[in-house]
Order: structure tokens, then sequence, then C-alpha cells
């Protein structure tokens, strides 16, 4: 499993660092097994999963949930959880009860939380108590509502800057890496060179020091709104849709099971049984 401290090593060697979101134990294995540097337990499974709208419903007894099945999927890679909305707005005790929890009992390896200069003292805390932290910058998809939806972020100078100030604050606070989401790529490449720590695009350019897409979105599974910043590396619901189909289809026509799906008794035991 690699460490915050290689995360740290793969920016500095200029080594692409590959993220992957995974929900369950079978997507977890598979991203383990191509490869992946770190694997996120993202909220986004309230919309690829669990079938909500946004990410706000999401609470964290269902990141608890997903997380432990993320991590027996694959054991040597390093997980990440998010923090669901409004987990981590409250006193200082209250976010850490929650991280306690995604921690100890769901076995992340450390959180992710969305915001910047606000949330920083929380992320200066939690690093204090031991806890790796990502930082979430651009559009931060917790705060739609805020932002009046999901757009390209920090396109002007002064939201540039702005953002800009943000990744320093989130570095100084402790964060080991940034997620930063949906800018222009000149920004993407701009906080990745100004900052040490990774910062991981999505939606934010060639230039960062990393990338992360959504399982579902990666595969081409049933994801919905496919955001321009999305490349699909596979489209398996055609495959799914037809095996599903050719199955209810042989229940109706009695070719499924065939025998070798099938248990047998021996003959003398069907006389015994009709006596
Ligand atoms: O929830 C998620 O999947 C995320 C990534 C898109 C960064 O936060
Ligand atoms: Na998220």
């Amino acid at each position: 499993m690699k460490t915050t401290a290689q995360f740290k090593k793969m920016k500095k060697d200029r080594e692409p660092i590959a993220m992957l979101t995974a929900y369950d134990a079978p997507s977890a294995r598979l991203a383990e097994r191509a490869g992946v540097d770190l694997i996120l337990v993202g909220d986004s499974l309230g919309m690829v999963v669990l079938g909500y709208d946004s990410t706000i419903p999401v609470t964290v007894d269902d990141m608890i949930l997903h997380t432990k099945a993320a991590k027996r999927g694959a054991r040597d890679t390093f997980v990440v959880t998010d923090l669901p909305f409004f987990s981590y707005h409250g006193n200082f005790p209250e976010t850490s009860g929650h991280v306690r929890r995604l921690l100890q009992e769901a076995g992340a390896d450390a959180v992710k939380l969305e915001g910047g200069i606000e949330v920083a003292d929380t992320v200066k805390k939690l690093v204090q108590a031991g806890v790796p932290v990502m930082g979430h910058l651009g559009l931060t998809p917790q705060s739609v509502g805020v932002l009046g939806g999901y757009k390209v972020q920090g396109k002007d100078s002064s939201e540039a800057e702005h953002l800009i100030m943000e990744a320093h604050a989130l570095e100084e606070a402790g964060a080991f890496a940034v997620v930063l989401e949906c800018v222009p790529k000149q920004l993407g490449a701009f906080v990745a060179e100004r900052l040490d720590i990774p910062v991981i695009g999505i939606g934010a350019g060639a230039e960062t020091d990393g990338q992360v897409l959504v399982y579902h979105d990666v595969i081409g599974y049933e994801s919905e709104h496919v955001p321009k910043f999305v490349k699909q590396y596979a489209n398996i619901s055609p495959h799914i849709e037809a095996g599903l189909e050719n199955y209810v289809s042989d229940v109706k026509s009695r070719a499924f099971p065939e025998a070798a799906n099938t248990f047998t008794m021996k003959e003398e035991q069907l006389e015994g049984l009709y006596g």
C-alpha cells in the first residue's frame, strides 16, 4: 500500500497519480487490480449507487458501510473516504467522532472534505490528531445549491486568485493532497505548480499531479449525466442489459436451467420416493 509520503514523492518525481472511486468490494478489487494508486470512496456514491440526485442526502453511516466493503475488496490500496454533507461543520468533537468511526470502524486510511479557508482549522486539528486529510476545491458538489449548479469554477482572475489562496490554506493546515474539480486547465496547472502537495484533478486539465474519475463514468455503467471532463473507457451497460434479457427470456422459454445447472438423485432413491 502506498503512503502519503509516497504520493508527495510521486509529485516530486512527476509521476502522475491515478485515483479512482469505488464503493463496494468488487469495484475496489478491480480498481486495485488495475493498479490505481489510491481509491476514493466518494460521496458520489449517493448519485451513482444510491440513486439520489445529488450528494446532499449521503450520511456518515452510508460512508461507513461502503468504505468497509471497498476496503475488504482492496486491502492493499490506500483508501480515502469522503466526509459527507454537513458532517464536519459542527463543533470539533462532533466532526472528530465521525472521522474516528470512518478510520476505526470502517478502515479508511484518510478522509476528504470540501472547502478551503472555512475548513482549514478543522483540517489542522485532524492532522494534529494523526488523521491524513485530503482537500477538495473548485466545484464542490456539496455546495451545489450555493454555487447555483455544476459549473466550471475559477474562470475569472479574482475567483482564481481566491481559489489559489484556499489551496495554500489547505496545504498550510497540513492536508496531504487536494482534489481540484472543474476549473480551467491554466488554473489547474498554476495550483499544481504552486503547491508542494499533490493536486489531483478532475476536469482540471492535464498538468495536475494526478487525475481522479468516478468508477461508473469510466466504465459506462448507468452513469446518467456524464460531464465533459469524463473520458469513458468502456461501455458496460449494454453488456449487462443483454445478459439480463437473455436470462429472463431463457426462464420464460424453459431454456434455463440446462443439465449442467441441475442436480439429480439416484434411480433407486427415486423409486423409494414413489413407493
Ligand atoms: O465523490 C466523489 O466521487 C469525488 C470525486 C469526484 C473527486 O469527490
Ligand atoms: Na465527493
